[in-house]
């Protein structure tokens, strides 16, 4: 039997809710935040984009560079993921409040974060404003993966649980089977 819910209720739901930290600069300045809208936009080309509210000061500098990276954080850098998703670049340098290490790419300007055993380097080739986020459409140009990471151990996923607790994937429960 089903009840309606709340419909904030009912999306906090959704099983994946994926965490990670964007970083970007521009103008000598570099910056991380937190986020969770992240999604899959094309396959060829890669496309991937992320939502930023017009608020922040990661979506200035994204706006003004053209260019961001998306960093995978692990369960160690939980605190790291907090600080980023809780300050702002406006008042403090967010890889020195979170012991964050800024190193260089391959295609873009923007930092990739080196604690991050993922990181996904993006150029902005659309922007489209939808509600109260702008979100970022990137065109994925390189991606840098730590080869001794194993993700099975470290993801970091949220589920926005009325609870605000961050929580790992890494059971694997069946094998995909294609339908005949
Ligand atoms: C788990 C989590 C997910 C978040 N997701 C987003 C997001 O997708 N988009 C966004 O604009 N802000 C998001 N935020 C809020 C920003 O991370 C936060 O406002 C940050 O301090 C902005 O920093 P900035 O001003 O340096 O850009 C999230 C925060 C947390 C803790």
């Amino acid at each position: 039997m089903k009840r309606e819910v709340e419909i904030k209720k009912g999306l906090r739901l959704l099983p994946i809710r994926p965490v990670y930290l964007a970083s970007m600069a521009h103008g000598g300045k570099k910056n991380i935040i937190t986020i969770g809208m992240f999604a899959f936009f094309s396959g060829k080309p890669s496309l991937v984009g992320i939502g930023i509210s017009p608020k922040r000061h990661s979506y200035e500098l994204i706006r003004r560079s053209g260019e961001f990276v998306v960093n995978v954080p692990t369960k160690k850098l939980m605190k790291a993921v907090s600080i980023c998703g809780s300050k702002s670049g406006r008042d403090v340098d967010k890889f020195v409040a979170a012991k964050l290490t800024p190193i260089k790419g391959t295609r873009v300007n923007a930092p990739l974060i080196k604690e991050c055993p993922v990181n996904i380097e993006c150029k902005v080739v659309k922007e489209v404003e939808t509600g109260d986020h702008i979100w970022f459409i990137g065109e994925v140009v390189a991606t840098h993966v730590d080869k001794r990471y194993n993700w099975r151990k470290g993801l970091l996923f949220k589920w926005i649980g009325e609870d605000g607790f961050f929580y790992k994937v890494g059971e694997k429960i069946g094998q995909y089977q294609e339908a005949t």
